[in-house]
C-alpha cells in the first residue's frame, strides 16, 4: 500500500481548485528534500499528462532560463568563493523571476500544463529555514520576484536525510555522485528543511499532495496519477 503522509487525504478535486490568477494552464509544482526523486517523479506526470492530449511544459528551478541556468551554476557548484545566505537567496529569487517572467506566465496564458522541479517553498525552505534568513523576510523577496504568482498543487516528496543522502549520492551503476554545495550540508540541515516542508504543506492543506518518498518509483507515481484524476482525463474532461 502506498503510503500517505497526514494531510494527503484532503487534498479535493485538483481541478476545481481556484487558481490565484486567472491562468488557462494549471501550475504543479514537486517540492522535497534532496534525493526525495522529485525530477523522476515530474518527469512521469509530464509524461502522463501528455498521453492524455496536454500541453505540457517540464521545468526546474533553479533554471528554466539562460540566464537562470548561469545562476544556477553560480550558487550551486563549490568554488564561486563566499556565498553567504542573502546572496544565495537572492541569486534564486532572480532566477525565479526570470524564470515566472520568462517562461512560466507565458505557459500559463496559453492553456500549458506546467510542471515545475521547485519553486517558492524550496526559498522558504533552505534559505527561510535552512539558512535561518526567516520565512518572512524571503517569502516577501519571492513575492516581488512572483509578483504573487502560487501553484495550482504541491506534491511534497518527504524524505529522510538519510534516505535523501544515499539516494543522491549512489548512481545506478553504484558508482559514488558528488554532490553540490547545497547538498553536501549536514544530516541537521536537511532535517530542518523537512520540518519546514511539512509544515507549509500542513498550513494550506487543500493546496499539497504530501507523500512518502520512500515507496518506491511506481507507486509514487501512482499515487500522484490518482490524486491527478481531473488534470488525466484531459483538457476538455
Ligand atoms: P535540485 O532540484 O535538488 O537539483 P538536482 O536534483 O539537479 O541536484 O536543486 C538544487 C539545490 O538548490 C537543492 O539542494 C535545493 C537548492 N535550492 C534552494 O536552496 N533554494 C531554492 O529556491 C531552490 C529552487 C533550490
Amino acid at each position: 500500500m502506498t503510503s500517505v503522509a497526514p494531510g494527503a487525504d484532503r487534498l479535493v478535486a485538483v481541478s476545481d481548485a481556484q487558481p490565484e490568477t486567472q491562468n488557462a494552464g494549471r501550475f504543479i509544482v514537486f517540492e522535497g528534500g534532496d534525493g526525495a526523486g522529485k525530477s523522476t517523479q515530474a518527469a512521469l506526470l509530464a509524461e502522463a499528462l501528455r498521453g492524455n492530449g496536454h500541453a505540457v511544459l517540464l521545468t526546474r528551478e533553479p533554471g528554466g532560463t539562460q540566464i537562470g541556468e548561469k545562476l544556477r551554476a553560480l550558487v550551486l557548484d563549490h568554488g564561486q568563493g563566499t556565498v553567504d545566505a542573502r546572496t544565495e537567496a537572492l541569486m534564486y529569487a532572480a532566477a525565479r523571476a526570470a524564470h515566472v517572467e520568462q517562461v512560466i506566465r507565458p505557459a500559463l496564458a496559453a492553456g500549458t500544463m506546467v510542471i515545475c522541479d521547485r519553486f517558492v517553498d524550496s526559498s522558504l525552505a533552505y534559505q527561510g529555514v535552512g539558512r535561518a534568513l526567516g520565512v518572512d523576510a524571503v517569502r516577501s523577496i519571492n513575492d516581488f520576484a512572483t509578483g504573487g504568482l502560487s501553484p495550482d498543487l504541491t506534491v511534497l516528496l518527504d524524505v529522510s536525510p538519510a534516505d535523501g543522502r544515499s539516494r543522491r549520492t549512489v548512481g545506478a551503476d553504484g558508482a559514488t555522485l558528488a554532490e553540490d554545495r547545497l547538498e553536501s550540508e549536514p544530516d541537521e540541515f536537511h532535517l530542518r528543511i523537512r520540518d519546514a516542508f511539512l509544515l507549509l504543506a500542513s498550513r494550506n492543506p487543500q493546496r499539497y499532495l504530501v507523500l512518502d518518498a520512500s515507496t518506491g518509483v511506481s507507486a509514487l507515481a501512482a499515487a500522484i496519477d490518482a490524486a491527478l484524476e481531473g488534470f488525466l482525463d484531459g483538457p476538455e474532461a
